[in-house]
């Protein structure tokens, strides 16, 4: 539905009397009406870089979930505010791995007598507090687009790797870009004693994977990469790594959401493609490439799109930007301290990967 054309008034009124003050990044997942008053577009990696790259920005509003705007606060000055426009803008994957559990997760390992020589490596995709407990224990953030990286680093400083909160990209990374066999994989339960597991099995295990997924990429599935096959010969089926592992195997191309952006703007004119992501990003391109002749489709319509994700929208975006002009900061998203000191040594180094 095209947008209230009172609130696109709005929302271009509230931005230019904030002027160079403001600063609104959008996940590539966000709806069009908000990604239109984005000043910057990206997947998770690049706005975690963007957001650290605008120092005079004494607001930063980000239109993605919540743990992408703590991060952003993580990486910004004192000085700079972070605005999430809808605080129910969460993450069902996040929320699988809660501080309390990881702690407990670092015990069995200790007593299994493995911790000594586990590198944890945490998807982006958590809370400031996992990030804090990585930063703590020597470990690394990674995103969809630099996971590889990650796990090449970590397998340089230890033995094994602790993966968390998403098994799938921990997997699709290690199996199909590492050759790792699936054996070598593990998978940490949390609400099971032990995980699940026994020191026998953690001690022979190099991948040690959270049982975390995506509730909107889990949906994917084997049958969805065949069906579309079948229905459109010729067709390229391109997937985000948070999908599982045999959809990501019976898969053409994997990728972050900006490696599936620039797969499809170098794509030849009369190529066909099938996407397993976000359902507004598949819908943007597919609007935006048709008219290059790039015939684009999703890759499986029972898939929605990521609730959280679509929380923000414009009524949101315009009564977040409209009280900062009255002075008035709303939906601050501010980690304490303690735990930021530690997450930033983690985010850190990711940023510092070759
Ligand atoms: P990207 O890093 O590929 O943008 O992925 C973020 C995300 O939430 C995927 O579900
Ligand atoms: Fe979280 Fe999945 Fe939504 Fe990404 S798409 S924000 S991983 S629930």
């Amino acid at each position: 539905a095209p947008s209230d054309p009172d609130l696109v008034a709005r929302a271009r009124a509230a931005k230019e009397k904030l002027g160079d003050k403001v600063f609104v990044l959008g996940h590539h997942y966000q709806r069009d009406e908000v990604i239109e008053f984005a000043d910057v577009t990206g997947d998770s990696f690049k706005l975690a870089r963007d957001a650290a790259a605008r120092p005079d920005a004494e607001y930063i509003v980000f239109c993605g979930v919540h743990f992408m705007a703590e991060s952003a606060d993580i990486l910004t000055g004192d000085g700079q505010q972070v605005v999430l426009p809808d605080l129910a803008a969460g993450c069902s994957m996040a929320d699988m791995a809660t501080a309390e559990q990881v702690a407990e997760c670092w015990d069995v390992l200790t007593e299994a007598g493995v911790a000594g020589t586990t590198v944890p490596v945490s998807y982006m995709n958590s809370s400031a507090d996992i990030k804090a407990f990585t930063g703590r224990h020597g470990g690394t953030i990674c995103t969809s687009s630099n996971a590889r990286r990650a796990l090449d680093w970590a397998f340089q400083q230890g033995e094994k790797v602790l993966f968390l909160p998403d098994q799938h990209l921990g997997r699709n990374t290690a199996v199909r870009d590492m050759g790792l066999s699936l054996e070598d994989c593990v998978v940490y339960n949390p609400h099971k004693p032990g995980g699940g597991l026994t020191p026998e099995q953690l001690r022979a295990a190099k991948m040690i994977l959270w049982r975390g997924h995506c509730s909107v990429h889990g949906r994917f599935s084997l049958e969805s990469v065949r069906d579309v096959r079948e229905r459109i010969p010729g067709v390229n089926v391109l997937v985000h790594p948070e999908c599982k592992h045999e959809v990501v195997a019976a898969a053409d191309l994997v990728g972050s959401t900006e490696y599936i952006i620039k797969t499809l703007e170098a794509a030849p004119a009369g190529s066909k493609w099938a996407i397993g992501t976000e359902l507004n990003l598949v819908r943007r391109l597919a609007n935006r490439f048709a008219a290059e002749g790039k015939e684009i489709v999703f890759l499986d319509k029972t898939v929605c799109f990521c609730s959280t994700m679509n929380r923000i929208d414009l009524p949101h975006l315009v009564w977040a930007l409209e009280s900062l002009v009255a002075g008035k900061i709303v939906n601050r998203i501010q980690v304490d301290p303690e735990t930021e000191a530690h997450a930033k040594a983690a985010l850190e180094r990711m940023l510092a990967l070759p």
